[in-house]
């Protein structure tokens, strides 16, 4: 049982139509104008970020290592004014990856603050120990699930704390790297592993599942409509070897995508993705173990990416603690012109009683 979860224009400027007749003769310069406007131009290559909405200019696409964008950590002033950390304090970054929250709260806290930073990749961590070197003694990192932060919370005693945070998700780095298979635009593996150690691929999945069982993770943690043609699709041309075999059975019944908003392989891969790293339980557990790792006014802030992990968190929130955030709070049009991978970011903020 498996676990429940990116014309030709060939414009026929017909040289009669432009070609000019000056005085007798030829005019070279609009017969060789009208030529090259005749060339047959080469279709214009859609560009496609990582997460597989069409690059906006100056955006790199998926595969193009921008290390300045991808280290912007998301919502990061409105994460660090409800918690508003004070020196002395104790925090827990759930979800550290490039330790940019982590190294706003550790700003914040000195001298001697303390931040519980964990994540479930190892390569994060790697990342975050070299961010966060400066503050070393302050924090201690942990190679963990966050389902099981009051587990570790309790280890490395941390209790009573000011803050916890968790931003949601893949990062930059994951989808950006072809070979952890997070990507349709780039060939690479089918992993899909948040963390390498779990022994669930996409392969599983995808090569492994019956077609309606492989449809029902499409329809549940996709959202996609189309899930029992491209379940199909994928059933058919089996065995796929890496992401781009899969891509291409869905782009044979859902075509290319070339002017939708989303390329048609979107759903599939975040389905897939969610249901190989059993995103949704995670998330639940983490959220029924923070309240009582939290002193009394303290506060979790939760940042979203997509629909079915806002429902949960906005869900949660109301049954363990008075919700801080009225309205969901998103990115402002600044931050989403200068990181429009921040689009989705919805963060939710709730306090202990
Ligand atoms: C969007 S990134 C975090 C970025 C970080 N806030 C920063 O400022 O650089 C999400 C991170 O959460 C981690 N993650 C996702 N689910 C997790 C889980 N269940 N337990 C622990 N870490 C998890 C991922 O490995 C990834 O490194």
């Amino acid at each position: 049982m498996l676990p429940s979860r990116a014309l030709p224009d060939g414009r026929l400027t017909g040289l009669g139509a432009t070609r000019g007749f000056t005085k007798g003769s030829w005019d070279v310069t609009a017969v060789c104008m009208a030529a090259f406007r005749a060339r047959p131009r080469p279709a214009r290559k859609r560009r496609w970020t990582a997460e597989g909405r069409p690059a906006e200019r100056g955006e790199a696409p998926a595969g193009a290592r921008r290390p300045e964008a991808a280290h912007r950590p998301v919502l990061l002033e409105q994460v660090i004014a409800f918690l508003a950390p004070r020196s002395g304090g104790h925090f827990i970054d759930g979800t550290v990856g490039a330790g940019g929250h982590a190294a706003a709260i550790l700003d914040r806290t000195g001298p001697d603050g303390r931040l519980l930073a964990i994540d479930r990749d190892p390569a994060a961590l790697d990342l975050a120990r070299v961010r966060l070197a400066d503050y070393a003694g302050r924090v201690v990192f942990r190679r963990a699930n966050f389902s099981d932060v009051a587990a570790v919370a309790d280890e490395e005693r941390f209790r009573d704390v000011n803050g916890v945070v968790a931003d949601l998700g893949v990062s930059s780095m994951m989808l950006d790297d072809a070979h952890r298979g997070f990507s349709f635009r780039q060939d690479g593996p089918l992993d899909m592993r948040m963390d390498p150690s779990q022994t669930v691929t996409a392969s599983d999945i995808v090569n492994r599942a019956g077609e309606t069982e492989l449809a029902d993770i499409l329809y549940k943690y996709g959202e996609e409509r189309r899930s029992r043609p491209i379940a199909r699709a994928i059933v058919r041309a089996r065995p796929h070897q890496g992401t781009r075999d899969v891509a291409g059975a869905i782009e044979s019944v859902s075509g290319r995508g070339r002017h939708g908003r989303i390329h048609p392989a979107t759903r599939t891969f975040l389905a897939l993705r969610i249901a190989v790293n059993r995103e949704l339980e995670h998330l639940e557990a983490f959220l029924d173990g923070v309240p009582a790792l939290l002193a009394e006014g303290a506060r979790l802030a939760v940042i979203s990416f997509h629909s079915l992990e806002d429902r949960i968190v906005k869900h949660r929130m109301r049954a363990i603690g008075s919700v801080v955030t009225r309205k969901v709070v998103r990115p402002d049009e600044p931050e989403r012109a200068a990181n429009p991978r921040s689009r989705s970011a919805k963060l939710r903020v709730m306090e202990r009683h």
